[in-house]
Formats: C-alpha cells, structure tokens, sequence
C-alpha cells in the first residue's frame, strides 16, 4: 500500500528561532501521542530555501518520521547565476521540491518552459517533485512524482474545493498523465482534512497556512491517521 501525503508548504514564512519552536512543538506533540500517526503517512515540511539545513538537522535531532521539501529549483545546473539555488544543493538536504506553485507562476512569471526545465534538474538528482497545477489543463513534465491539484482560488482564501471534485479532477489529471498520486492542496484544515483523505483517487494534502501552526498541523496528520485508520486502507491509493 503507498502512504497518503501530508505536505506543508511553508512559503515565505518563518524565521530561524520560529523554524526551531516550530519543530520542537512538533516534536512534543509527537513523543506524546500514543499513536503511531505516521503509519499511514509520508509527511513533509517545506521551509525556506535558507532554513533547509536547519530544519534537516532538528528532524534528525529529534528523530521525526518526516522528510524535508523545499518550495522552488534552479532550472540550470550549479554555475554563473546569480541568486539561484541548484538541485545539488537542494538535494544535500531534502528530498522533495514544490515546483510550479501558483505564486511563482503569478508573481514570478514562470510558465511551463521554465518549469519543465526545473522539473528535468529536480529529477536528475533524484528529488521527488511535487508540480502544482491549478486545473486539470495544466501541463505536467515527464517523470513527476506527486501532482498537486491547487485551485488558484481555493488558495489562502479559507474556500476550499469539494473533495469530490477535488478527487474527480484528481482522476482526470492521472488518467491525462499517468502520474498515479495527486494530492490537493488550498484551504485544507484541519476541518476537512479527513474529507479529503478519504478519497481514494486522492493521495494527500498540501496545507499552506494549516501548516506554519505545529499544532495545527499535527493536528492534520493525526485527523488524517485516523481517517486512513477507520476505512479500508489496503484499497486506498491503489485505485486510479
Ligand atoms: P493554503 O495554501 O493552505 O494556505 O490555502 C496552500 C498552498 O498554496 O499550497
């Protein structure tokens, strides 16, 4: 059975004193919970390019089942550009990398050749990368790992998308480009989490806001736990 995702993304939030707060709450949380939460679960955090290394070294400090993502790629190879942070360096300290967020392609500019190109660096270190579309239009490059189905509307709004249609879009975007886990992401919460991670086409969340509480976000995965927990897990993520 593949796990479901649960993916914070961060954004341009939290300093290096938050980033440490942040991840001893959650440890806390974590080392009480007579649960094993993560049984279920690939769980993610996404901080700030800078923060990478740091955010590594508490998972490792605190022996948190949780990997680490960050939110943007170079799309060139180590070299002269100024300002740019390659795949190599993202990979010395994560395995996962957002590309095509909604706000990189609105504030940044960044259209699909760009992405494509960061998608082909990502892969050719082997990061996983989770491309963000936000309708089942979109174009996807070759060799993702995790779609993330993010409506722009749905994002930092509290309006999320109906599961339902999340998973129907979640079907159509498999079907369109054999990428076999979509996650939705805008204005999950804790909420309606187990709405959404009870649908079988869907594999997991990414929560922007939802996630810069480690209560809150705790809170997700544990809701979420319970919810794979209760239905008929062995079937869950296998159907397309
Ligand atoms: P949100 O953000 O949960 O704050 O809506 C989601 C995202 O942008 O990835």
């Amino acid at each position: 059975m593949s796990k479901k995702y649960v993916i914070g993304n961060w954004k341009s939030n939290k300093k290096g004193e938050e980033v440490k707060i942040w991840f001893k709450k959650f440890a806390d949380k974590v080392s009480r919970s007579k649960k094993n939460i993560f049984k279920h679960h690939k769980v993610v955090v996404c901080p700030a390019f800078v923060y990478l290394e740091r955010a590594s070294t508490l998972v490792k400090k605190y022996k948190l089942p949780i990997e680490i993502g960050a939110q943007d790629i170079s799309p060139y190879d180590d070299g002269p550009y100024t300002g740019e942070v390659s795949a190599s360096m993202i990979k010395e300290f994560s395995e996962y990398v957002i590309i095509g967020h909604s706000e990189r392609r609105q504030y940044f500019g960044e259209k699909d050749k760009i992405l494509f190109e960061k998608a082909k660096r990502a892969k050719s270190v082997g990061l996983n990368v989770i491309y963000c579309v936000p309708d089942k239009v979109a174009l996807v490059p070759p060799n993702v790992s995790i779609v993330a189905y993010e409506p722009v509307w749905a994002i930092g709004t509290g309006k999320a998308e109906t599961p339902e249609n999340a998973a129907e879009v979640a079907r159509e975007i498999k079907e369109k480009t054999g990428v076999s886990q979509v996650i939705y992401g805008g204005s999950v919460t804790e909420k309606n989490i187990a709405d959404f991670i009870k649908q079988k086409s869907l594999s997991g969340v990414l929560p922007g806001g939802a996630s810069l509480d480690p209560e809150h976000f705790f809170k997700i995965v544990k809701l979420s736990a319970a919810c794979l927990k209760d239905s008929n897990v062995e079937h869950l993520n296998t159907s397309r």
